[in-house]
This record gives C-alpha cells, structure tokens and sequence, in this order.
C-alpha cells in the first residue's frame, strides 16, 4: 500500500532578525527529515521542548513552506495544493484554539463552516450536533461565543472542527494537553474509534510519553530538529538504539559487546542553540558514548531491527535477512 504521508529531507530553516540587517541569523527548526505514514497509522512525536515537533507539524499542514525538502499526502505534494484541497486530506488540532477561534463567531457557526467550505451544507445541523455530542459537550454550547467557552470546552471543539470534513490525516499537536483525565479517556477513545472507522491517520505530538505509548503504532524521537531514533511503539519503549532515546524515555543501561560499556543514560548539559548547532551528529556535545566520527560526521540512518531506524553512528545494523531500507512501509 503506498504511503498516506511521505516526508522527504523536510528542513525548515527560520531566518532571524538580529541586530545587524545584513547578518540574519538562521536558526534550523527542522532538519533533514524523512518519514512515512500508512493510513490508520499513528506515529507519536517525542523530543525536548524546541526541538522542532510543532513546526514539523506545520509543515506536514501545509501551514509553513519547507526550507528545503517535499511533503507529499496521498501521493501529491502539499506545496501544490489549494487550501481546500489540503484541508480535505489533512487537519491540524493544536494546543489552545481559543486563539483560531474568530470571537465574533457562535461556536455552532465556527463547527459548520469547514462544512460549508466543503460544500457539504446539507444536514450540517445534524452533523454539528452529533459532532459536538462525540466529543462530550452539550448541544446548547452551540450557541455560545468562543470566550464563553472553557479552555477544555474550546480543546474539544477544535477536535471536533478538525473531524467533521473527515480528514485522511490528523496532526495533533498537544492536542490533549489541556484536557483533565476523564476528558482525555474519552477523547482518545474517540480518536481510536475514528480511526478505525475511517482509516485515519495521525500524527501524535506530545510530551504525554505513557499517551504516546498508549496511542501510537510507532514513535519518532527529535532532537535539534531531527529525528534521531524512529520505530515500533514497543521498540522505542524497550529496546531503544539512540542513546538520546534512552536518556528521554529512561531505560536500563545496555552494554554492547563490540563496543564499550554504556554508562547509565543521564543526560548532562544543555541542550545546543539550533541556531548554531554542533557539527556531525546534533547530539555529540551531550552524547556519554561520542567518538571522533560523530563530531564531524552526520550518522547516516542505521536499521537496528523490524521498522526500526537510528541515526547514531555506533549503532548495530540488524542482520541482512531484513532488506535494507531506511525509509519505512512500502512504496
Ligand atoms: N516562527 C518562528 N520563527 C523563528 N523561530 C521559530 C519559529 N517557530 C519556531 N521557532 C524555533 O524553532 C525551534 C523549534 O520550535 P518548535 O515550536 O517546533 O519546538 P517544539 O518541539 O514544538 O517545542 P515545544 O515542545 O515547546 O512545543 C525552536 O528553537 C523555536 O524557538
Ligand atoms: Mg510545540
């Protein structure tokens, strides 16, 4: 089956002003990514704050135009669509919409409008009813405006809005932070029963790791704006390859036998500026087990087991019974 998304060597550089006119500043957000999502797929995003997760997903939106690098939804690049067309494939729900919400409007006229937009005015009454009851809030809310709304109130409208022209992909950025736990029970069982009724995909940012675990197939680590470790849910929880995983998700130290013996994952230091980031790989300046190569060297992406990719240069490859493919699902 061929990808719903394909990202290849997506970078977003941001070019900064600074107090000298002629010398801006270019501070890299996102660097270098390429990744796949099959359809009813969910891919958790992880990383440190800054490292790049939000504005990875506004590219995927189409929200911001890549530096360098294509993003392709089902099959086309998001670049050469029209607004409408992107939204028919792809919705974004972020962190805090109260901000997107237009606070002249009634929240039943907000909900209507992707509809209306879509031309799919018909029975939008009905639909906004029951678009509102499956994320839990009363009917009567309709009629309110955006600031006589709650904060959760406004979260789960925004999911609402981002479900109702029943995109092929979702990218929730924080989507479910705001949300108390019985709220967010709730929601992700909305989530998962739409993605199965509809076969859409996601792509899941969040400091939330056990909300991650809980929601994702797979899970994509950042660091510095790239993706350091990529791979199976189960193999990011328990058999991580990175060291920066290891640090982030915090499992037991491993020795490898061909190498040296690993120190127990801690990270030290702080974290570079992405707007002068180290040379080789991003995270050499913090990384315990750095050797020369990684000072200069960007470590190429390394397949350490099924779905799994490290870029890390003492990384082990898997065996060769596994085809060599860094780039995951089929083409
Ligand atoms: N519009 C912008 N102009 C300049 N720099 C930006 C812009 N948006 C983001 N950045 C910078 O890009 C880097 C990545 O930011 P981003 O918001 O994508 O990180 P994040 O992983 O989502 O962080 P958080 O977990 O705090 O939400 C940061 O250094 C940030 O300051
Ligand atoms: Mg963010």
């Amino acid at each position: 089956m061929p990808p719903l998304l394909d990202v290849t060597g997506l970078s977003k550089v941001f070019r900064l002003r600074g107090p000298n006119p002629f010398h801006r500043r270019r501070l890299t957000a996102v660097a270098a990514v390429d990744l796949v999502l099959a359809p009813g797929e969910t891919l958790g995003v992880v990383g440190e704050s800054g490292c790049g997760k939000s504005t990875l997903g506004r590219l995927i939106v189409g929200d911001l135009a890549p530096s360098a690098g294509t993003v392709r939804l089902a099959r086309r690049p998001v670049s050469a669509m029209t607004r409408k067309e992107r939204a028919r494939l792809v919705q974004p729900i972020v962190q805090d919409p109260r901000a997107t919400l237009d606070p002249r409007w009634r929240i039943g006229a907000l909900l209507a409008e992707p509809l209306v937009i879509h031309g799919q005015r018909n029975g939008s009454a009905d639909r906004v009813r029951e678009a509102l009851a499956s994320v839990r809030l009363p009917p009567d809310i309709a009629d309110r405006l955006p600031h006589q709304i709650s904060g959760g109130q406004a979260q789960r409208l925004a999911i609402a809005r981002a479900l109702l022209p029943e995109p092929r992909l979702l990218v929730c950025d924080e989507a479910l932070s705001a949300l108390d736990a019985a709220v967010q029970a709730d929601i992700v069982h909305l989530l998962r029963r739409v993605q199965a009724e509809r076969d859409t995909a996601m792509l899941f940012i969040s400091h939330d790791l056990d909300l991650v675990r809980h929601l994702s197939h797979r899970v994509a680590v950042m660091y510095l704006g790239r993706i350091v470790e990529i791979g199976p849910v189960d193999r990011i929880g328990t058999r991580q390859s990175h060291p920066y995983t290891r640090a982030l998700i915090g499992a037991a130290p491993r020795i490898d036998p061909h190498r040296r013996r690993t120190k127990r994952a801690t990270l030290e230091g702080e974290t570079p500026s992405p707007i002068d980031p180290p040379p080789g790989c991003a995270f050499q300046t913090r990384c315990p087990l750095a050797i020369d190569r990684c000072r200069i060297q960007v470590p190429p992406p390394v397949r350490v087991g099924p779905g799994q990719i490290v870029h890390c240069h003492l990384a082990e490859p898997a065996g060769r019974d596994h085809p060599p493919l860094h780039r995951l699902a089929g083409d």
